[in-house]
Order: structure tokens, then C-alpha cells, then sequence
């Protein structure tokens, strides 16, 4: 127990010694004529002076020569440096969306007949992909509840090749204890892939043992709502096989993202951590209050989350515990009334995805996670009144607040019996 409480001291002291703030503060890029801003690639192909140097990057050989941007761009690296020092591994490839990046790692980790240990709450479109599409190659997904550590230890079968897990998950919140997974993964030696989405800075998964971060770039690391991006953070040798000419699936699935978005998604990251603090400060308010209006809420900085001690321990304190939370109203009809009635008194967007300004919210269970079958929804405790919030930027949470309870007392959600 003593050793136990030791180590986990260690684990800690060693998360909050990498300081991703830090990192990306201390980059420095020179543009081409001088600028601080470095310049966008515009170009999708490259010259040689020599054809013979032209072969050699081709094998991959020359340092610092691009052929062809779905391979690699002057951009797209610099972007991938950025993203490499916020999750602290060897390097990071950029994609052209998370699904992209996603797709590219588990094709590239997974041959046809092989088996995938994946939690049973994802985001839909990985859920989708794993359930339904890998079933053209024999890949098949054992979705396990990633509390629970037996149950992942148990489906692992020899066909087994990777590990996967959302570190909070989409849409309900669970918090993967990265550490105990990876240890676990480690013991069979296999991969584990975890996707950073919903926790940027708040956690950083590679320091807790895993070994492929992904991220969809489009929600907070952007933070704009006006792009489709992804990345995957990971070993040098792991993403220059996905570069590969002849077998990366990067490189030949054509998930390329386009220099000049890199070049915006960069420049929005210089403000990722005074973003993830605000969203994380007005979430944790908003859901303290709710629940001492009585509601089901879910979010992992209450003690009444199930993943709340976990959180805790393994995330860098400062940013807090994300921007996410979930409000159970009871049903599809009262959910569908609020977000209408909050959308017209400008408290946010009915809309999909995450990590904007002003709060985003949807009914998952009809929206992202629609692809899971009702019956499956059910078992995981994905109920129709649950509404997912992004909460926004706001200066003055309280006044949001107010407002957003104004909207829940005119449509009587407080007197729904199923949402306490
Ligand atoms: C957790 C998570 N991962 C991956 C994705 C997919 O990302 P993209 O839409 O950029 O392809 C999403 C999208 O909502 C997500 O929420």
C-alpha cells in the first residue's frame, strides 16, 4: 500500500515535471524571409537539382528534401513538431481529419484475420469504423468497458494487436486510467493508442505509458470550429512507417492535410492553454452549479464522477479537468427543447463537436454516437435525455449560468422526474 502510494507520488511528480506549455512556448520558427510566422508551403511538388538526390529521397534517404506534399510539406512538419512537443514524443504526423489519422494507425498496426481491444465508449465514427468497416478485411474490435481492467485483460486473444481507449471519452466522460492500461498492454506486448481528443494538456497520455496519441485537431487544439484536422504523436519509427511510399497507410490512404491550414492550426495552438484553463473553469463551475440544482451531471472534476480520483491523479492540475460535460434531462423531447430554447437565447450552437468559443451542445444518442445501436447505447448508459455540452469561453460564466437555468426552469426540466 505504502509502495503503491510511493509510486503513484513518482508517477505523478514525473507527469507534472513535462511542462507541454512550456515546450511549445520555447518553439521558435524563422520564416523563409525573417517572419516569426513561418512561411505556408505552396506548393504540392518539389524540385531537384540533381535526379540522383531525387532517387534517394524517394528512399526516404535525404534530410530536409521534400518530393510531394501528401508525403510530407515544410508546413505540415512544423505543425507536427508543435504537436510533437505538446504530447512530448519523438515526432507527430498531421492528417487531413482525427478520422483520418485514426484510420491510418489502426490499418498500419492491424492486417487482415488480426483482433482490436477497443473501449466500448468511442466516438461514433471510430466505433463505426472498427464495428463495420474493418469487417472487409476479417479485423475484428472485442469493445470492452475500459474501467474495468479484467475485462480488457480477458479479450485479448494472440490475434490481438493494438490497445485503444479515448483518455475521456466521447460522449460519457469515462476517464481511462492510461497508466494501469498501458502496464497491462505492455505485459502482451502490444500498442496502446489513445485518443487525446476531449483532454489536450490536461493530460498528456504518452507520459502515462501510452504509446500512439492521437488527436482530432478540429475541436480545442484549433479551437476555431473552421477545419477538419488530425494528428498522431508517436515514435519516429512508427510515423515514418506511415509515411512509408510503399506500405504507410498515411501516405497511401491520402489523408493529407493542406499546408495552409497547417499553417492556421499552428498559429491557433499558441493560445491552447489559456483556452483549455477558461473552458475547464467554466465547465467545473457550471457543473458544480447544476448539481446542486439536483441535476444528473456528469463531469470529471465531481466527486461524484466515477472517474474523478483517477482524473485526478493523472492530470497536470493547471488546466483542469476539460471542457466537457454531459447533463441527463430525462428525455429526448425536453433535451431537444433546451438546446433549441438555449440556441435562441444565444447561449451556444445546436451543433456537433467541440472546443469552440461559445458552447456547443447536442444529444449524442441522435447525433455523434448514433451509430451505436440503441440496445448497445443503452447498456453503456448512454440515455436519450443526455445532452453533451462544450462549454465556451465565456467571461462571465455566472451570468451563463443564470441564463441557461432561466431556459431549464421555463421548459420544467427541474420537475422531470428521471433527472435526478
Ligand atoms: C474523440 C474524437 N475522436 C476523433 C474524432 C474524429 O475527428 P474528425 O471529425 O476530425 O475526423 C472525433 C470527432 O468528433 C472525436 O470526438
Amino acid at each position: 500500500m505504502i509502495l503503491n502510494s510511493f509510486i503513484l507520488v513518482l508517477l505523478k511528480l514525473d507527469i507534472m515535471n513535462y511542462k507541454a506549455a512550456d515546450k511549445l512556448q520555447d518553439l521558435q520558427y524563422f520564416g523563409e524571409y525573417g517572419g516569426v510566422n513561418p512561411s505556408i508551403s505552396d506548393s504540392s511538388t518539389y524540385t531537384f537539382i540533381s535526379a540522383k538526390t531525387m532517387f534517394d529521397t524517394f528512399e526516404g534517404n535525404t534530410e530536409g528534401c521534400y518530393l510531394y506534399s501528401r508525403h510530407s510539406s515544410p508546413s505540415n512538419l512544423y505543425l507536427g513538431e508543435a504537436l510533437a512537443a505538446l504530447e512530448g514524443t519523438e515526432t507527430a504526423n498531421v492528417y487531413g481529419s482525427g478520422m483520418g489519422a485514426i484510420t491510418s494507425v489502426i490499418l498500419q498496426l492491424c492486417d487482415a484475420g488480426d483482433h482490436i481491444v477497443s473501449s466500448r465508449t468511442i466516438y461514433g465514427g471510430t466505433y463505426a469504423f472498427m464495428k463495420n468497416f474493418l469487417k472487409k478485411f476479417n479485423i475484428s474490435t472485442s469493445f470492452v468497458d475500459s474501467t474495468d481492467l479484467k475485462a480488457i485483460e480477458n479479450s485479448i486473444t494472440p490475434k490481438t494487436k493494438m490497445i485503444y481507449c479515448e483518455a475521456v471519452s466521447n460522449p460519457l466522460l469515462e476517464v481511462a486510467d492510461i497508466a494501469a492500461i498501458s502496464k497491462l498492454a505492455k505485459k502482451y506486448g502490444l500498442p496502446l493508442v489513445v485518443d487525446n481528443t476531449f483532454s489536450p494538456l490536461s493530460i498528456t497520455p504518452g507520459k502515462l505509458g501510452a504509446d500512439i496519441i492521437i488527436h482530432s485537431l478540429t475541436k480545442f487544439i484549433n479551437g476555431t470550429s473552421d477545419c477538419v484536422a488530425g494528428v498522431v504523436c508517436g515514435t519516429s519509427d512508427f510515423c515514418l512507417s506511415l509515411k512509408d511510399v510503399n506500405s504507410g497507410a498515411g501516405m497511401l490512404l491520402g489523408s493529407t492535410l493542406d499546408s495552409l491550414r497547417a499553417s492556421s492550426i499552428l498559429k491557433n495552438m499558441r493560445t491552447l492553454h489559456i483556452r483549455m484553463k477558461k473552458h475547464s473553469g467554466n465547465a467545473l463551475y457550471l457543473a458544480h452549479k447544476f448539481e446542486q440544482d439536483g441535476l444528473k451531471v456528469s463531469y470529471p472534476g465531481l466527486q461524484s464522477h466515477s472517474g474523478y480520483e483517477i482524473m485526478t491523479q493523472q492530470m497536470n492540475a493547471e488546466y483542469g479537468y476539460g471542457g466537457l460535460l454531459t447533463i441527463n434531462v430525462g428525455s429526448l423531447e425536453n433535451a431537444n427543447s433546451l438546446m433549441e430554447l438555449m440556441q435562441e437565447n444565444g447561449l451556444g450552437y445546436l451543433a456537433v463537436s467541440l472546443g469552440f468559443y461559445k458552447t456547443l451542445f447536442s444529444a449524442p444518442g441522435t447525433s455523434t454516437s448514433s451509430e451505436i445501436p440503441l440496445e448497445e447505447q443503452k447498456e453503456m448508459g448512454l440515455s436519450e435525455g443526455l445532452i453533451r455540452f462544450s462549454i465556451g469561453l465565456d467571461n462571465d460564466i455566472e451570468r451563463t449560468y443564470t441564463l441557461m437555468r432561466a431556459c431549464m426552469l421555463r421548459l420544467n426540466i427541474f420537475d422531470a422526474e428521471e433527472v435526478y
